[in-house]
């Protein structure tokens, strides 16, 4: 490759304006040489046809002036010939020659011409031959085209003679040399304002695509939010660019919301860390040696680290469920054994708190009257474990905020292809306030009383996640003092 072509290839590919402007170039600059040629092929045709139409027209007037004489064949006869063929000749400047039947020259407007021998040429033979024929050609002396019609003169059937007229093209050709200038002047010009225009084109979409290329630079390599492009047109490069605002607006709101995560996390992580911490320094000050004090202290050091070692369970599990990492493990899993060993797991919490637990199955009972309508063992697909865990929380939390006396009440039905599992207390119930929010990371509608009870605010936010990857839902409905119904909904397999 010489220079030339690598700067060539290096202006040509790396820049789509340029690509562009090349393009409409030779598309135009081919176009209007393709036009402008059929146009000068047309304008030749055309005026040759004229030309060779007045030719014929005065070749049968002279034709009607000298057909006697032809025919008499005499020296007075040829003379008259002669005078008529100069007298036509000059008014109109054209050639005219003039033979007898046998090809023998007979007069000639232009002497010089009259050396040669004329039975030679086409156009006379064929005359003679009784049709009108035309032909263009080159005179080798003069290099000059000429045009040149022969016309049989005929008397009585017969042909008497031949007569040719003849024209230069020089004033033809120097017309479409004009045109071909005029012509290439306007391809040259459409060339100039095509490059402009697309200059100007180029560079009002390259700017925006900069700007937006630029900017994206800047958020990869610094990681800062916090400019958006302006957005000043409304075609699709405007679209572009509101998109491209768009994106940035979610990826702040996701900065925003992961480190509020973590102020979150490290603040619930503080609190515990901090109350071992002077447990321990109470223990050292002396707390140990009494034996009622250190049993005390040592039954809140175990409560302690067992909600620190829960925390910590619930933030690797949101991270995992963030990443997306547990989303492969997908097993056939019965719904029925699921909600049973999630019941056994809370069971020993409800009975010390005083709270009654009760289970009903869909497939215990059959839901609706319709024989054998139901399967007998329904089942879905998803991770075990982690469907056990979505469960689990909203059970553990209807036994958590609910007080002594209370009954918390687990049904399973199926509807449509689905599974659907309601959790239902007679606890405190949620504030309508705090409805839209008890699904979202850390939110705890009472500060004061589940601070208590230590709760963090991620038992629901994990179950949703949890669900929403088994494209199940979750809706809740409670009603303050009275108590909540959590359902889980879940396509079957
Ligand atoms: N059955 C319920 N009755 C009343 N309030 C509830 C019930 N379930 C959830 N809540 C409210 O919703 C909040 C969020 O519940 P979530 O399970 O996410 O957190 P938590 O129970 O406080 O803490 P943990 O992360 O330990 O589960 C709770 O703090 C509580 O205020
Ligand atoms: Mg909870």
């Amino acid at each position: 490759m010489s220079l030339f072509d690598r700067i060539l290839h290096k202006w040509l590919f790396r820049s789509l304006a340029n690509q562009l402007l090349i393009t409409y170039l030779l598309v135009i600059t081919i176009a209007l040489m393709a036009v402008s040629l059929w146009a000068l092929v047309a304008i030749r045709k055309e005026s040759l046809t004229d030309l060779q139409n007045t030719l014929e027209v005065e070749a049968v007037n002279l034709g009607l002036e000298i057909d006697n004489d032809l025919v008499l064949d005499s020296p007075q006869a040829r003379r008259r010939i002669q005078t008529a063929v100069e007298r036509r000749a000059t008014r109109l400047g054209v050639a005219i020659v003039v033979v007898d039947k046998d090809g023998r020259l007979l007069s000639d407007s232009s002497p010089p011409m009259a050396l040669k021998n004329l039975s030679n040429e086409q156009e006379i033979n064929e005359a003679l031959a009784g049709v009108i024929s035309n032909t263009t050609r080159s005179e080798p002396a003069s290099n000059i085209n000429w045009l040149y019609v022969a016309y049989p003169v005929r008397s009585m059937g017969e042909t008497t003679g031949v007569i040719r007229v003849g024209v230069a093209l020089t004033e033809i050709e120097r017309r479409l040399k004009r045109d071909l200038i005029v012509f290439l002047e306007i391809i040259f010009a459409t060339g100039v304002v095509t490059i402009l225009i697309s200059l100007w084109l180029a560079n009002r979409v390259n700017r925006p695509v900069k700007e937006m290329s630029a900017l994206a630079k800047q958020i990869s390599i610094s990681g800062d939010f916090s400019a958006f492009l302006p957005v000043s047109r409304k075609d699709e490069i405007g679209e572009l660019c509101i998109s491209f605002n768009q994106m940035i607006g979610r990826l702040r709101e996701q900065e925003r919301m992961r480190q509020e995560f973590i102020a979150n996390a490290s603040h619930e992580l503080k609190t515990p860390t901090m109350a071992i911490g002077s447990v321990v320094e109470a223990l050292q000050a002396g707390a140990a040696e009494d034996p009622k004090m250190r049993s005390q202290f040592l039954q809140s050091l175990e409560r302690l680290t067992d909600r620190l070692t829960s925390l910590i369970q619930d933030l690797l599990d949101i991270s995992k469920l963030d990443s997306g990492a547990e989303a492969r493990g997908q097993e056939s899993v019965s719904i029925n054994a699921l909600i049973a060993e999630a019941v056994e797991q809370v069971r020993a919490h409800a009975e010390k708190k005083g709270v009654d637990l009760s289970l009903k199955l869909a497939d215990g009972e059959v839901p609706d009257s319709s024989e054998g309508a139901v399967a007998a063992e329904p089942k879905i697909v998803g991770n075990y474990l982690q469907l056990l865990r979505a469960i689990t929380n909203i059970l553990t939390n209807a036994v958590n905020y609910t007080p002594e006396g209370g009954a918390v009440s687990v049904t399973s039905r199926l509807i449509e292809g689905k599974v659907s599992v309601r959790i239902q207390d007679t606890g405190v119930g949620i504030e309508p306030a705090d409805l839209p929010h008890i699904f979202e990371r850390f939110y705890r509608a009472d500060k004061a009383r589940t601070r208590e009870t230590g709760g963090t605010g991620l038992g629901l936010a994990i179950t949703r996640e949890i669900i929403a990857r088994h494209h199940g839902t979750v809706d809740v409905e409670s009603t303050v003092g009275k108590g909540s119904s959590f359902t889980i909904q879940l396509p079957l397999r």
